[in-house]
Protein backbone atom coordinates (compact mmCIF):
# COMPACT_ATOMS: atom_id res chain seq x y z
CA UNK A 1 0.00 0.00 0.00
CA UNK A 2 1.19 3.70 -1.07
CA UNK A 3 -0.45 5.92 1.37
CA UNK A 4 -0.68 9.24 -0.17
CA UNK A 5 -3.67 10.54 2.51
CA UNK A 6 -1.34 12.58 5.00
CA UNK A 7 -3.81 15.29 5.02
CA UNK A 8 -6.52 13.16 6.32
CA UNK A 9 -3.86 11.52 9.11
CA UNK A 10 -0.61 11.11 8.93
CA UNK A 11 0.44 6.86 8.53
CA UNK A 12 3.06 6.01 8.95
CA UNK A 13 3.92 7.51 12.43
CA UNK A 14 7.40 7.54 13.88
CA UNK A 15 8.56 4.48 15.17
CA UNK A 16 9.03 6.51 18.36
CA UNK A 17 5.58 7.24 18.69
CA UNK A 18 4.19 3.65 18.36
CA UNK A 19 7.31 2.57 20.92
CA UNK A 20 5.91 5.64 23.94
CA UNK A 21 2.16 4.92 23.00
CA UNK A 22 3.12 0.65 23.49
CA UNK A 23 4.93 1.81 26.72
CA UNK A 24 2.04 4.08 28.32
CA UNK A 25 -0.39 1.82 28.11
CA UNK A 26 1.47 -0.84 29.23
CA UNK A 27 3.63 0.51 31.96
CA UNK A 28 2.33 3.67 32.83
CA UNK A 29 -0.98 3.72 32.59
CA UNK A 30 -1.97 5.67 35.80
CA UNK A 31 -5.06 8.56 35.43
CA UNK A 32 -3.73 11.74 35.45
CA UNK A 33 -4.67 13.90 38.52
CA UNK A 34 -6.32 11.09 39.61
CA UNK A 35 -4.77 10.08 43.08
CA UNK A 36 -1.70 10.10 44.59
CA UNK A 37 0.02 6.74 43.52
CA UNK A 38 3.04 6.70 41.37
CA UNK A 39 0.99 5.84 38.25
CA UNK A 40 -1.59 8.72 38.50
CA UNK A 41 1.25 11.64 39.77
CA UNK A 42 3.44 9.78 36.71
CA UNK A 43 0.97 10.72 34.27
CA UNK A 44 0.14 13.83 35.40
CA UNK A 45 3.74 14.45 35.40
CA UNK A 46 3.77 13.40 31.84
CA UNK A 47 0.92 15.83 30.43
CA UNK A 48 2.35 18.53 32.25
CA UNK A 49 5.60 17.90 30.50
CA UNK A 50 4.07 17.14 26.69
CA UNK A 51 2.07 20.31 27.57
CA UNK A 52 5.46 22.13 27.79
CA UNK A 53 6.59 20.82 24.58
CA UNK A 54 4.04 21.12 22.06
CA UNK A 55 3.56 24.79 23.81
CA UNK A 56 7.20 25.51 23.38
CA UNK A 57 7.38 24.18 20.18
CA UNK A 58 4.40 26.39 19.06
CA UNK A 59 5.86 29.51 20.88
CA UNK A 60 3.05 29.67 23.33
CA UNK A 61 5.00 31.07 26.77
CA UNK A 62 2.22 29.96 29.19
CA UNK A 63 1.70 26.05 28.61
CA UNK A 64 -1.92 26.57 30.73
CA UNK A 65 -3.09 28.61 28.06
CA UNK A 66 -2.76 25.75 25.46
CA UNK A 67 -5.70 23.39 26.19
CA UNK A 68 -5.99 19.49 25.17
CA UNK A 69 -8.52 18.78 23.14
CA UNK A 70 -9.51 15.26 20.83
CA UNK A 71 -9.02 16.88 17.39
CA UNK A 72 -9.07 20.26 15.38
CA UNK A 73 -13.02 20.08 15.06
CA UNK A 74 -13.17 19.99 19.04
CA UNK A 75 -10.45 22.23 19.58
CA UNK A 76 -12.57 24.90 16.73
CA UNK A 77 -16.18 23.48 18.73
CA UNK A 78 -14.55 24.62 22.13
CA UNK A 79 -13.66 28.01 20.55
CA UNK A 80 -16.30 29.38 18.67
CA UNK A 81 -19.19 28.10 21.12
CA UNK A 82 -16.79 29.32 23.99
CA UNK A 83 -16.57 32.79 22.59
CA UNK A 84 -19.56 33.81 20.60
CA UNK A 85 -22.76 35.35 22.49
CA UNK A 86 -26.26 35.72 21.35
CA UNK A 87 -26.12 38.74 18.84
CA UNK A 88 -22.51 38.29 17.66
CA UNK A 89 -21.51 38.61 14.25
CA UNK A 90 -18.68 36.38 12.92
CA UNK A 91 -16.76 36.37 9.34
CA UNK A 92 -15.42 33.72 7.75
CA UNK A 93 -15.25 32.14 4.11
CA UNK A 94 -15.74 29.78 1.30
CA UNK A 95 -12.32 28.01 1.60
CA UNK A 96 -13.30 26.36 5.45
CA UNK A 97 -13.46 23.10 6.33
CA UNK A 98 -16.82 21.82 7.77
CA UNK A 99 -15.64 21.89 11.34
CA UNK A 100 -15.92 25.80 10.98
CA UNK A 101 -19.10 26.06 8.23
CA UNK A 102 -20.78 23.30 10.88
CA UNK A 103 -20.58 25.11 13.99
CA UNK A 104 -21.15 28.55 12.59
CA UNK A 105 -23.76 27.71 10.35
CA UNK A 106 -25.72 25.50 13.57
CA UNK A 107 -25.63 29.08 15.75
CA UNK A 108 -26.90 30.97 13.03
CA UNK A 109 -29.66 28.45 12.43
CA UNK A 110 -30.62 28.73 16.12
CA UNK A 111 -30.39 32.97 15.34
CA UNK A 112 -28.03 33.01 18.05
CA UNK A 113 -25.30 34.42 16.06
CA UNK A 114 -24.94 36.29 12.32
CA UNK A 115 -21.93 34.92 9.31
CA UNK A 116 -20.59 36.82 6.45
CA UNK A 117 -18.42 34.53 4.57
CA UNK A 118 -15.90 35.80 2.10
CA UNK A 119 -15.57 34.36 -0.96
CA UNK A 120 -11.57 32.93 -1.93
CA UNK A 121 -9.77 33.51 -5.72
CA UNK A 122 -10.01 30.37 -7.51
CA UNK A 123 -6.05 30.45 -6.65
CA UNK A 124 -7.85 29.61 -3.19
CA UNK A 125 -6.70 32.76 -1.50
CA UNK A 126 -8.60 34.92 0.97
CA UNK A 127 -8.70 38.73 0.07
CA UNK A 128 -7.97 40.62 3.14
CA UNK A 129 -9.59 43.89 1.68
CA UNK A 130 -12.50 41.26 1.07
CA UNK A 131 -12.00 40.30 5.11
CA UNK A 132 -12.04 44.13 6.25
CA UNK A 133 -14.87 44.92 4.56
CA UNK A 134 -16.70 42.16 5.97
CA UNK A 135 -16.47 43.22 9.44
CA UNK A 136 -18.68 45.26 11.39
CA UNK A 137 -19.34 46.88 14.46
CA UNK A 138 -21.36 43.65 15.64
CA UNK A 139 -18.63 41.61 14.54
CA UNK A 140 -16.89 39.79 17.34
CA UNK A 141 -14.89 36.84 15.96
CA UNK A 142 -13.38 36.29 12.40
CA UNK A 143 -12.34 32.16 11.83
CA UNK A 144 -10.57 31.44 8.70
CA UNK A 145 -8.42 28.47 7.88
CA UNK A 146 -4.33 28.42 8.18
CA UNK A 147 -3.94 26.20 4.79
CA UNK A 148 -6.56 25.04 2.99
CA UNK A 149 -7.08 20.87 2.84
CA UNK A 150 -8.37 21.07 -0.49
CA UNK A 151 -5.90 23.38 -2.36
CA UNK A 152 -3.21 23.27 -0.07
CA UNK A 153 -2.63 27.12 0.03
CA UNK A 154 -1.62 28.96 2.67
CA UNK A 155 -3.29 32.23 3.62
CA UNK A 156 -1.78 35.57 4.36
CA UNK A 157 -2.56 35.35 8.14
CA UNK A 158 -0.27 38.21 8.79
CA UNK A 159 -2.20 40.70 6.87
CA UNK A 160 -5.78 39.10 9.09
CA UNK A 161 -4.42 39.98 12.33
CA UNK A 162 -3.24 42.97 11.35
CA UNK A 163 -7.04 43.78 10.44
CA UNK A 164 -8.49 42.17 13.38
CA UNK A 165 -6.21 44.15 15.47
CA UNK A 166 -6.98 47.37 13.84
CA UNK A 167 -11.13 46.32 14.21
CA UNK A 168 -10.59 44.94 17.97
CA UNK A 169 -11.88 41.27 16.75
CA UNK A 170 -10.69 38.07 17.72
CA UNK A 171 -8.94 36.06 15.42
CA UNK A 172 -9.37 31.67 15.37
CA UNK A 173 -6.92 30.30 13.02
CA UNK A 174 -7.98 26.50 12.34
CA UNK A 175 -4.38 25.17 11.64
CA UNK A 176 -5.57 21.59 10.95
CA UNK A 177 -2.87 21.59 8.29
CA UNK A 178 -0.55 24.02 9.03
CA UNK A 179 0.65 22.72 12.48
CA UNK A 180 3.32 20.76 12.52
CA UNK A 181 3.36 21.27 8.59
CA UNK A 182 5.01 24.70 8.02
CA UNK A 183 7.10 26.59 11.24
CA UNK A 184 4.45 28.29 13.63
CA UNK A 185 5.11 31.09 16.69
CA UNK A 186 1.89 31.39 17.74
CA UNK A 187 2.47 34.34 19.69
CA UNK A 188 4.78 35.90 17.18
CA UNK A 189 2.13 35.83 15.02
CA UNK A 190 -0.17 37.02 16.92
CA UNK A 191 -3.77 35.11 16.27
CA UNK A 192 -5.92 35.04 19.32
CA UNK A 193 -6.85 31.70 19.50
CA UNK A 194 -5.52 28.63 17.11
CA UNK A 195 -6.70 24.88 16.83
CA UNK A 196 -4.95 22.18 15.88
CA UNK A 197 -5.34 18.45 15.43
CA UNK A 198 -2.80 15.96 16.75
CA UNK A 199 -2.78 13.00 13.76
CA UNK A 200 -1.85 14.83 11.04
CA UNK A 201 1.51 16.81 10.85
CA UNK A 202 1.96 16.61 14.23
CA UNK A 203 2.65 12.61 14.05
CA UNK A 204 0.74 11.77 17.12
CA UNK A 205 -1.96 9.37 17.08
CA UNK A 206 -5.58 10.09 16.16
CA UNK A 207 -8.06 11.73 19.09
CA UNK A 208 -5.38 13.82 19.52
CA UNK A 209 -4.98 17.98 19.31
CA UNK A 210 -5.35 21.13 20.76
CA UNK A 211 -6.86 24.93 21.43
CA UNK A 212 -4.39 27.84 22.13
CA UNK A 213 -6.19 30.77 23.81
CA UNK A 214 -4.06 34.03 24.41
CA UNK A 215 -3.94 35.45 27.75
CA UNK A 216 -6.88 37.88 27.85
CA UNK A 217 -9.23 35.73 25.88
CA UNK A 218 -11.95 33.90 28.23
CA UNK A 219 -14.15 31.04 26.97
CA UNK A 220 -16.93 29.47 28.52
CA UNK A 221 -16.69 26.12 28.65
CA UNK A 222 -19.34 23.65 27.73
CA UNK A 223 -17.92 20.28 28.74
CA UNK A 224 -17.70 19.94 32.41
CA UNK A 225 -16.94 17.03 34.60
CA UNK A 226 -13.98 15.55 37.17
CA UNK A 227 -10.53 17.68 37.09
CA UNK A 228 -8.99 15.98 39.29
CA UNK A 229 -8.28 19.23 41.22
CA UNK A 230 -10.44 21.13 43.45
CA UNK A 231 -13.28 18.31 43.96
CA UNK A 232 -15.56 19.83 46.55
CA UNK A 233 -16.30 22.49 44.00
CA UNK A 234 -19.42 21.66 42.37
CA UNK A 235 -18.84 23.65 39.44
CA UNK A 236 -16.46 23.58 36.96
CA UNK A 237 -13.30 25.05 38.11
CA UNK A 238 -12.18 28.65 36.50
CA UNK A 239 -8.60 28.17 35.84
CA UNK A 240 -6.84 27.41 32.60
CA UNK A 241 -6.54 24.40 31.34
CA UNK A 242 -8.89 22.88 33.72
CA UNK A 243 -11.74 24.97 33.09
CA UNK A 244 -11.93 23.76 29.61
CA UNK A 245 -10.31 19.77 30.10
CA UNK A 246 -13.12 17.80 32.26
CA UNK A 247 -12.76 14.38 32.21
CA UNK A 248 -10.12 11.96 31.84
CA UNK A 249 -7.38 12.41 29.46
CA UNK A 250 -6.68 10.50 26.60
CA UNK A 251 -2.73 9.66 28.29
CA UNK A 252 -1.61 7.50 25.27
CA UNK A 253 -2.73 10.08 22.67
CA UNK A 254 -0.81 13.08 24.03
CA UNK A 255 2.25 11.21 24.92
CA UNK A 256 2.48 9.86 21.50
CA UNK A 257 1.61 13.52 20.42
CA UNK A 258 4.76 14.45 22.38
CA UNK A 259 6.83 11.82 20.97
CA UNK A 260 5.43 13.09 17.32
CA UNK A 261 6.86 16.86 17.93
CA UNK A 262 10.20 15.76 19.19
CA UNK A 263 10.93 13.72 16.19
CA UNK A 264 9.77 16.59 14.43
CA UNK A 265 12.48 18.71 15.95
CA UNK A 266 15.02 16.16 15.89
CA UNK A 267 14.68 15.57 11.94
CA UNK A 268 13.68 19.95 11.22
CA UNK A 269 10.28 20.71 10.01
CA UNK A 270 11.84 23.04 7.43
CA UNK A 271 13.61 19.60 5.82
CA UNK A 272 10.29 17.60 6.01
CA UNK A 273 8.31 20.67 4.40
CA UNK A 274 11.03 21.22 1.93
CA UNK A 275 10.57 16.99 1.36
CA UNK A 276 7.16 17.00 1.01
CA UNK A 277 7.42 20.40 -1.40
CA UNK A 278 9.86 18.25 -3.81
CA UNK A 279 7.07 15.38 -4.19
CA UNK A 280 4.11 18.10 -4.84
CA UNK A 281 6.31 19.87 -7.30
CA UNK A 282 6.81 16.39 -9.23
CA UNK A 283 3.17 15.68 -9.63
CA UNK A 284 2.61 19.50 -10.81
CA UNK A 285 5.27 18.68 -13.31
CA UNK A 286 3.95 15.68 -14.48
CA UNK A 287 0.06 16.58 -14.90
CA UNK A 288 0.05 20.32 -15.23
CA UNK A 289 0.97 20.68 -19.06
CA UNK A 290 -0.94 17.30 -19.72
CA UNK A 291 -4.36 18.12 -21.44
CA UNK A 292 -5.79 14.78 -19.45
CA UNK A 293 -5.76 16.48 -16.06
CA UNK A 294 -6.48 19.87 -14.45
CA UNK A 295 -4.66 20.63 -11.11
CA UNK A 296 -6.74 23.11 -8.69
CA UNK A 297 -5.59 26.03 -7.08
CA UNK A 298 -2.10 27.88 -6.82
CA UNK A 299 0.80 25.78 -8.48
CA UNK A 300 3.17 28.28 -6.30
CA UNK A 301 4.47 26.07 -3.86
CA UNK A 302 6.09 28.96 -1.53
CA UNK A 303 2.45 29.72 0.08
CA UNK A 304 1.91 25.79 -0.02
CA UNK A 305 1.49 23.09 2.32
CA UNK A 306 1.31 19.16 1.00
CA UNK A 307 -2.31 18.68 -0.03
CA UNK A 308 -2.71 18.84 -3.92
CA UNK A 309 -5.88 18.57 -5.62
CA UNK A 310 -6.33 17.46 -9.50
CA UNK A 311 -8.81 15.42 -11.44
CA UNK A 312 -8.62 13.27 -14.44
CA UNK A 313 -11.29 14.89 -16.91
CA UNK A 314 -14.15 13.40 -17.63
CA UNK A 315 -13.41 11.18 -14.52
CA UNK A 316 -15.66 11.18 -11.37
CA UNK A 317 -12.87 11.37 -8.79
CA UNK A 318 -14.94 8.20 -6.85
CA UNK A 319 -14.04 6.23 -9.58
CA UNK A 320 -10.27 7.12 -9.76
CA UNK A 321 -9.78 6.78 -6.54
CA UNK A 322 -11.42 3.22 -6.27
CA UNK A 323 -9.01 2.23 -9.09
CA UNK A 324 -6.45 3.42 -7.49
CA UNK A 325 -6.58 2.17 -4.34
CA UNK A 326 -7.66 -1.12 -5.69
CA UNK A 327 -6.15 -1.56 -9.03
CA UNK A 328 -2.39 0.23 -8.07
CA UNK A 329 -2.35 -0.23 -4.02
CA UNK A 330 -2.35 3.93 -3.53
CA UNK A 331 -4.46 5.40 -1.15
CA UNK A 332 -5.40 9.53 -1.45
CA UNK A 333 -8.30 10.75 -0.62
CA UNK A 334 -11.22 11.87 -3.19
CA UNK A 335 -14.86 13.78 -3.64
CA UNK A 336 -15.38 17.35 -1.29
CA UNK A 337 -12.81 16.63 1.49
CA UNK A 338 -15.61 18.03 4.08
CA UNK A 339 -15.07 21.72 2.11
CA UNK A 340 -18.23 22.07 -0.47
CA UNK A 341 -18.02 25.57 -1.24
CA UNK A 342 -14.90 25.94 -2.43
CA UNK A 343 -15.50 23.15 -4.75
CA UNK A 344 -18.06 25.96 -6.13
CA UNK A 345 -15.36 28.24 -6.72
CA UNK A 346 -12.88 25.88 -8.54
CA UNK A 347 -15.62 24.22 -10.58
CA UNK A 348 -15.61 20.95 -9.11
CA UNK A 349 -19.16 20.89 -7.64
CA UNK A 350 -20.55 18.04 -6.38
CA UNK A 351 -17.87 15.51 -7.33
CA UNK A 352 -14.87 17.26 -5.86
CA UNK A 353 -11.21 16.37 -6.48
CA UNK A 354 -8.78 13.67 -6.02
CA UNK A 355 -6.15 14.98 -3.30
CA UNK A 356 -2.36 13.58 -2.97
CA UNK A 357 -0.93 14.58 0.52
CA UNK A 358 2.48 12.82 0.68
CA UNK A 359 3.96 13.16 4.42
CA UNK A 360 7.54 12.89 6.02
CA UNK A 361 7.87 9.15 4.65
CA UNK A 362 6.89 9.50 1.33
CA UNK A 363 9.35 8.66 -1.67
CA UNK A 364 9.66 9.85 -4.89
CA UNK A 365 8.58 6.09 -5.90
CA UNK A 366 5.48 6.43 -4.17
CA UNK A 367 4.92 9.52 -6.05
CA UNK A 368 6.29 8.28 -9.16
CA UNK A 369 4.07 5.36 -8.67
CA UNK A 370 1.01 7.27 -8.28
CA UNK A 371 1.41 9.64 -11.50
CA UNK A 372 2.05 6.55 -13.25
CA UNK A 373 -1.03 5.10 -12.26
CA UNK A 374 -2.88 8.51 -13.44
CA UNK A 375 -1.61 8.14 -16.55
CA UNK A 376 -2.90 4.46 -17.14
CA UNK A 377 -5.85 4.88 -15.55
CA UNK A 378 -6.78 8.19 -17.64
CA UNK A 379 -5.37 6.39 -20.87
N1 LIG B 1 -9.92 17.18 7.53
C1 LIG B 1 -9.30 15.99 7.06
C2 LIG B 1 -9.13 15.97 5.57
O1 LIG B 1 -9.06 17.01 4.98
C3 LIG B 1 -9.91 14.76 7.61
O2 LIG B 1 -9.06 14.93 4.99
Amino acid sequence: MIYLDNAATSFPKPESVYRAVDNVLRKSGGNAGRGSHGLASGASQSIKETRARIAGFLGIKDPMRLLFAFNATDALNMAIKGYLAEGDHVVTSDIEHNSVLRPLSGLEEQGIITVTRVSVSTEGFIDPLDLRKAICSATKLVVVTHASNVLGTIQPVADFVDICAKKGVALLLDAAQSVGEIPIDVESLGVDMMAFPGHKALLGPQGTGGLYVRDGIELSNWREGGTGTESAMPTQPDNYPAKLEAGTQNLPGLIGMGEGVKYLESRGIKEIHEHCMNLIQRVIDALLSDSRFTVYGSTDLTRHVHALSLSINGMDPAEAGLVLDQTFGIAVRTGLHCAAPIHKIIGTYPSGTIRVSPGPFSTTDDIDAFINALYAIAG
